[in-house]
C-alpha cells in the first residue's frame, strides 16, 4: 500500500508550440533522476486510443462533423484515464501528459465553438471528474507555430484549419489559464528552446519539491 497521494502534470500549448521536443528531455531528465514519472500523450497512450488516434488524425477522414471528434476525443481519454492514469496515480507516481481535456475546450471549445458547457459534461463523464495538479501552457502565437511546423514539414488533418481558428484556440487556452491561474503556469514558447526548457524544469523541480517527492 502506497499513501502517498498521486500528482497529474498537463502541458498544452497550440500546434508548433515545441511542447512534445520540450517533454521528450524534460520527462527524460527527471525519470534519470529518479522520480517516478509516467509520460503519456492525448489523443493515445493506449492500444485502443492510439486506433482513436488514427482515425482523427487521419486526412482521409474530410466528412467528420464536430461532435463525432469531440466524442472520440472522449472515447481515447476514458481509456487512458483508467488503464494508465489513475493506476499511476493510485501508486503514488506522477504522470507528465502531453496535453489532456483542456485541449478539447481549447480546440473543440473555443476553437470549432462548440458550447463550452455541453463539452465540460461529456469530459466530465469520461474522465469521472479527473482534474490536473498542474497545467503548464506553452504559449505561442499562431503564426509562429504554423511556420514552425510547416518547416518541420507535413501537416495533418488538424493543422489544415485556418489561422483564425487557431487564434481562437490560444485566446481559448490563455482564458482558461486566465480563469483558473492555481492550476496553470503561463510559459512564453516564442523564445529559444533551452531558455524553454530551463523554465519548464524549474517549473516542474519547484512543485515536484512542494509536494514532497
Ligand atoms: P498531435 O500531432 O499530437 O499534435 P501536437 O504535437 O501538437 O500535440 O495532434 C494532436 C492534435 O489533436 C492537435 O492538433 C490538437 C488536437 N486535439 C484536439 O483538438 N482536442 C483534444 O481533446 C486533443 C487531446 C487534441
Amino acid at each position: 500500500m502506497n499513501s502517498r497521494q498521486g500528482r497529474f502534470i498537463t502541458f498544452e500549448g497550440p500546434d508548433g508550440s515545441g511542447k512534445t521536443a520540450q517533454l521528450d528531455i524534460l520527462a527524460e531528465e527527471f525519470i534519470q533522476a529518479g522520480y517516478p514519472i509516467l509520460r503519456t500523450r492525448e489523443p493515445g497512450g493506449t492500444p485502443i486510443s492510439d486506433q482513436i488516434r488514427a482515425t482523427l488524425l487521419d486526412l482521409k477522414n474530410t466528412a467528420m462533423i464536430d461532435r463525432t471528434e469531440a466524442l472520440l476525443y472522449q472515447a481515447a481519454r476514458a481509456q487512458l484515464v483508467e488503464e494508465v492514469i489513475k493506476p499511476q496515480l493510485a501508486r503514488g507516481g506522477i504522470v507528465l501528459s502531453d496535453r489532456y481535456a483542456d485541449s478539447t475546450l481549447a480546440y473543440q471549445g473555443y476553437g470549432h465553438q462548440n458550447t463550452v458547457t455541453s463539452l465540460e459534461g461529456i469530459i466530465h463523464y469520461a474522465t469521472g471528474g479527473l482534474v490536473p495538479d498542474l497545467t503548464i501552457l506553452l504559449d505561442l502565437a499562431p503564426e509562429v507555430g504554423l511556420q514552425r511546423r510547416l518547416d518541420a514539414g507535413g501537416l495533418n488533418r488538424l493543422d489544415a484549419y485556418d489561422i483564425n481558428f487557431h487564434h481562437r484556440v490560444r485566446d481559448g487556452y490563455l482564458k482558461l489559464a486566465e480563469a483558473d491561474p492555481g492550476r496553470w503556469i503561463v510559459v512564453d514558447a516564442d523564445r529559444t528552446f533551452n531558455v524553454v526548457q530551463q523554465d519548464l524544469r524549474a517549473i516542474l523541480q519547484e512543485n515536484l519539491d512542494k509536494w514532497g517527492y
